[in-house]
């Protein structure tokens, strides 16, 4: 499984990337806006910025809702730097627009996902990601892993190339559930990749190697 980070902070996407197990990134408006990123031309820069960092897939998202305003943002974010991805909402125009930048050889993250028919119709645009938001389904009690397990089932069966990015992933046991399920790619915030390092009993037997090598070299 690809593990991607969610987040438009520098620092924090420099820390993953640093632990050598990061393959992309994913921003959305909102965490922009939760940065101070705001205005277009320093929307830009900043996914510059991000790609500078991060040797790999690095979604943009688009913020037009028509067809045309999709394709013209959407070109211009592709001609950005080689390793971002097109995000875009799933709409009707924007299955349209998949389907025109996957023509083109233009890479694309369908959001905001919610239900295996929305899978199904990004997946025959010619998405090459999917993003179901896990977490925001579960907020609303309704079962965000459930999601991505009927969509492995559903991909499977026609050999869909489209990769299920699980998204709004909130913690490590979202990780590690879509893991089991067989998500292609996760991307969750900055704790729910350096919160799999943890275990107590990993923190008490280093302490106890550490103090049974000193006791022998003192
Ligand atoms: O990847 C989608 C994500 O940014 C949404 O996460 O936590 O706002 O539901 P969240």
């Amino acid at each position: 499984m690809k593990f991607f980070i969610d987040t438009a902070n520098l620092d924090e996407i420099r820390e993953a990337n640093d632990l050598g197990i990061l393959d992309g990134v994913t921003t959305n408006p909102s965490l922009m806006a939760k940065e101070g990123i705001t205005g277009k031309d320093n929307i830009l820069k900043h996914y510059v910025d991000i790609c500078n960092i991060v040797d790999g897939d690095v979604s943009a998202e688009v913020i037009s809702t028509d067809f045309e305003g999709i394709i013209k943002e959407g070109e211009h974010l592709a001609g950005l730097h080689k390793n971002i991805v097109v995000k875009v909402p799933m709409i009707k125009d924007g299955i349209k627009a998949i389907k025109y930048f996957s023509d083109k050889g233009i890479k694309t993250n369908c959001t905001l996902v919610f239900s295996p028919g929305q899978a199904i119709l990004a997946a025959k645009a010619g998405a090459t990601y999917l993003s179901p938001f896990i977490g925001r389904l579960d907020d609303i009690s309704s079962d965000g892993l459930a999601l991505i397990a009927e969509i492995r089932e559903i991909y499977d069966n026609y050999m869909f190339e489209t990769e299920i990015l699980a998204a709004s992933v909130r913690h490590t046991m979202h990780v590690i559930d879509c893991a089991k399920i067989g998500a292609d790619v996760m991307t969750g915030p900055l704790s729910s990749i350096t919160g799999l390092l943890n275990h107590p009993l990993t923190d008490i037997g280093l302490e106890k190697f550490l103090a049974d090598y000193a006791k022998g070299n003192s």
